[in-house]
């Protein structure tokens, strides 16, 4: 017997991309460094094109794309869009074009994820703008140009986040919310990160559902804590709005940090650098420095301050992102020479 929001969800037409679930897995040397019991749900794991979270978001939008009978997807993010990676890669399986907008900016390199995106042949345009969270209008001119060369564009609006996208993060959620009472964990808190909110705001409205009541810790990758509550006030109610859930429902413990953002998105911090390097060295696990590294220098940081017992649980969302880390080569070497590590051979 489904429960009422597994058919609430069953309305909602998506288009399979990846194989799920993702697994839950420990992770103990992680874990007895940072002295907790660390478990990370491997979203980065998803089968499409080197894997992430939209994957999950474009189900939907995908099959609302065929409905409406699109030629092309289109979208905008910055240069390293793991999005754009991903739209592209979701319009090819679905045998469709894809026509990105990227802001012209200086991860502009031939590496991660734009090396994909032109492997894929998406058509590129890169605007200028001093926020890619804001590239819609010319995404919207690029759209009205297909359509006067006879093409039927669909457009996904930046990280792919739309009240229906979201569903895929309540899937993602419910999923999370079975592993973890499999696995019998009572967990005392859930990571994730926070760009438009999309990912927090699905998962937050399955595990409450689910009845999780432990604090659902958001970490901003770009914008202040007050401009994330502004998009939790839109995604909350229209995701209940979907799925018979009271609008007004209980949102339980939250909290957003916008203290490991930097100096602005992608911002490569000190703690974002030896967040990834922790990581890495430890469970020979990826992570990213745009999202998933930030997501877990706020982990550790508030580890150094014990905030969580080694015997609680603690799961931290790996959302992707990792191709990303090939654009900041020399960050990340000038961080592995600064920790002693012998480089010189090194082209
Ligand atoms: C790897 C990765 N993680 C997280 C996010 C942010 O997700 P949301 O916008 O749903 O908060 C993005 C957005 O582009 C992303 O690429």
């Amino acid at each position: 017997m489904p429960t009422a929001i597994e058919a609430a969800l069953a309305r909602y037409p998506r288009e399979i991309l990846t194989r799920t679930p993702t697994p839950l897995d420990r992770l103990p040397h992680a874990g007895a460094r940072l002295e907790l019991d660390l478990h990370l749900k491997r979203d980065d794991l998803t089968d499409l094109a080197l894997g992430g979270d939209k994957p999950r978001k474009l189900e939907y939008e995908l099959a609302e794309a065929r409905s409406s009978g699109a030629t092309v997807l289109v979208t905008c993010g910055s240069a390293q869009s793991n999005h754009a990676r991903l739209t592209t890669a979701a319009a090819r399986r679905a045998g469709l074009d894809a026509a990105v907008v990227l802001s012209r900016d200086d991860r502009r390199v031939f590496q991660g994820n734009l090396l994909t995106v032109y492997l894929m042949g998406a058509r590129v345009t890169f605007a200028d703008t001093d926020e890619h969270w804001d590239l819609e209008r010319h995404a919207q001119a690029l759209c009205d140009e297909l359509r006067a060369g006879g093409e039927t564009p669909y457009y996904i609006p930046v990280s792919g986040s739309t009240p229906l996208s979201c569903l895929g993060y309540v899937r993602a959620g419910l999923e999370l919310a079975d592993q973890i009472a499999r696995a019998r964990l009572q967990p005392a808190a859930v990571y994730t990160p926070f760009g438009t909110g999309g990912i927090f705001a699905g998962t937050l409205s399955a595990l409450r559902v689910r009845g999780i009541g432990c604090p659902v810790i958001g970490i901003s990758v770009n914008r202040g804590t007050d401009r994330c509550r502004e998009s939790l006030d839109t995604w909350w109610p229209a995701i209940g709005e979907l799925l018979d859930l009271d609008p007004a429902r209980s949102r339980g413990p939250i909290e957003i940090h916008d203290g490991y953002v930097g100096r602005g998105y992608g911002d490569a911090t000190e703690e974002c650098l030896d967040a990834i390097l922790l990581m890495a060295e430890t469970e020979g696990i990826l992570l990213d420095p745009v999202y998933s590294g930030k997501v877990f220098a706020g982990l550790c940081a508030h580890q150094r301050e014990q905030r969580w017992r080694s015997d609680q649980p603690v799961v931290m969302l790996h959302s992707g992102g990792t191709p990303a880390l090939f654009a900041y080569h020399a960050e990340l070497r000038a961080h592995l020479m600064r920790r002693g590590v012998e480089l010189a051979e090194v082209l």
